[in-house]
């Protein structure tokens, strides 16, 4: 009987096919995992990376909300003429702080990741207003209506002390603890052991 005759043995054992499947993935992941706790530039370092202020945030929401994304992408690749084009090809760090990044691969119009250097904030806040008053040719449509939208405040940009996550968890853990012992108190979890049938009728449950 040769070794490939013997996964009848594996197929009939739930217990044995689940370790062994564990077994194989387990290798798989760790020959991918393990590398990355070794090496010292998975993601290269980019000088000046920072968590977005509020107000880039802001504008970041509108722009993901606007679907910008339909016709642009944030993500200069590494072909000769869009490093000649944009500027340095992007950089995986450059993305560290983009929940969900905006690369994308429409690119109607330019990608727009080294798109803040180029113009004027006036050029922006004119071709935003109405694109083909500075490209004629441009198909990009007007966000007028932007200068005259106030901004909403979502609940995630509110500012929290640091010690509001450790009340929330002491609160729920305290909750939880309470509900318990409400059930053990109003004898709950002998009904349910006697419901699937741990306890017999008229035994006493341990
Ligand atoms: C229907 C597709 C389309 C959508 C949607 C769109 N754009 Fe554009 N965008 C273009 C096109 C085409 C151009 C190139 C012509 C021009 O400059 O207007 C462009 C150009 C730009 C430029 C100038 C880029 C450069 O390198 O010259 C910026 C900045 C820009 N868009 C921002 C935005 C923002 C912000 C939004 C969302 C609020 C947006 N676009 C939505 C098509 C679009």
């Amino acid at each position: 009987m040769g070794i490939m005759d013997k996964h009848a043995i594996l197929e009939r054992n739930a217990t044995l096919l689940l370790v062994g499947s564990l077994a194989v993935v387990a290798v798989g992941g760790i020959v991918e995992i393990a590398p990355l706790f070794y090496l010292e530039n998975t993601i290269e370092k980019v000088e000046g990376m920072r968590p977005y202020s509020p107000l880039e945030l802001q504008g970041r929401n509108i722009y993901v909300r606007e679907g910008c994304y339909v016709c642009h992408s944030q993500m200069i690749r590494p072909f000769r003429d869009e490093v000649e084009r944009y500027g340095h090809y992007s950089l995986a760090a450059e993305s560290m702080y983009d929940h969900p990044f905006q690369w994308g691969s429409k690119r109607t119009g330019p990608d727009l990741a080294r798109v803040g250097d180029r113009y004027s904030n006036e050029w922006h806040v004119q071709h935003l207003i109405e694109p083909r008053s500075v490209v004629p040719e441009s198909v990009m449509p007007s966000y007028a209506f932007l200068a005259n939208t106030p901004l909403e405040t979502p609940l995630a940009l509110v500012q929290l002390p640091w010690f509001a996550g450790w009340v929330w968890f002491a609160l729920m853990a305290w909750l939880t603890f309470l509900a318990a012992l409400v059930l053990v108190v109003q004898g709950r979890f002998d009904t349910a052991d006697r419901a699937i049938g741990v306890v017999g009728e008229g035994e006493t449950p341990q």
